[in-house]
């Protein structure tokens, strides 16, 4: 089995984890130019990111030529996912693959103008994220098959909301407007962490125009020096079962301290 993934603050490798098989980033491949994936069973685990798969995912899926006799996704994501699940479904349509299983698992939401990081940490132990791993990774096991579907009122509802909301947050520039602080001792990790290469840290930190709104260079800073306007916590997260040295392995070069 392979699980193609994606993340930034760790949630969705830790869930790729969890699931087993050969783990291959998603900004790796990209990098490497490798699309051709083949297995018995090929996953797909990232967040979801207003109701959408990552721009990333979604571009990668589209060049890619996968040849597997069952394909999954399995999404990650704070407070609500079923556009996202949807929308997998019709990629999957748009590119020919057959999807067997969807799922998601509710984790920490890492979505800072609308969430207090704190609190969203402290609501780990009520959404048995561990219970949620048992039943997908069963279900993955037995090749169950299982996708989504929504009436048409409710996809041209949710998906009206989810491309307004989209198109407003998840511009390529918007790392343009983080701040970064005095506090930034120039140590490289967001350059490092950034999976689209769109950070340079030299005399200042500089951000390109293909940011994937990820956070992970506002998340993983180890200073918390890198800012959003509208953040509602100072407060910074990453999956405690995931480390730095991994994200960095997954989205750029590794981390050296
Ligand atoms: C820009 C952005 C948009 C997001 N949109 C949603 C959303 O629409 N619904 C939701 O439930 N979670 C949303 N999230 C939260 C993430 O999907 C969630 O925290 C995910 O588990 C993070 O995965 P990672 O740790 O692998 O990066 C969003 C996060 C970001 C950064």
């Amino acid at each position: 089995m392979k699980i193609l993934y994606f993340t930034a603050t760790g949630n969705s490798l830790y869930v790729a984890k969890k699931l087993g098989g050969q783990l291959l980033s998603i900004p790796q491949l990209v990098k490497a130019k490798v699309d051709e994936i083949e297995d018995n069973a090929v996953g797909v685990v990232c967040p979801v990111y207003c109701g959408e798969l990552p721009r990333m995912v979604r571009e990668f899926l589209l060049k890619a030529k996968i040849g597997t006799n069952y394909f999954f996704f399995v999404l990650t994501y704070g407070m609500n996912e079923t556009t996202a699940r949807f929308h997998a479904g019709a990629l999957c349509d748009e590119i020919g693959l057959r999807l067997d299983y969807a799922d998601a698992v509710l984790m920490v939401d890492n979505y800072l103008p609308g969430f207090e990081m704190r609190e969203q940490m402290d609501s780990v132990a009520q959404k048995d994220i561990e219970g949620q791993l048992a039943r997908i990774t069963d279900h993955i096991r037995q090749r169950k098959k299982q996708t989504v579907t929504v009436s048409p009122l409710k996809k041209a509802e949710m998906a009206l909301i989810h491309r307004a909301m989209g198109k407003r947050i998840l511009t390529p520039d918007a790392a343009k407007h983080y701040i970064v602080t005095d506090a930034c001792i120039r140590c490289g990790v967001c350059e490092r962490v950034c999976p689209a290469d769109n950070v340079k840290v030299a005399d200042t930190v500089t951000f390109g125009s293909r940011c994937e709104v990820c956070y992970a260079c506002v998340h993983n800073c180890p200073q918390g020096a890198i800012h959003l306007k509208n953040e509602k916590s100072a407060v910074r997260f990453r999956n405690e079962n995931v480390s730095l040295s991994e994200i960095s392995d997954s989205n750029g070069r590794s981390y050296q301290t």
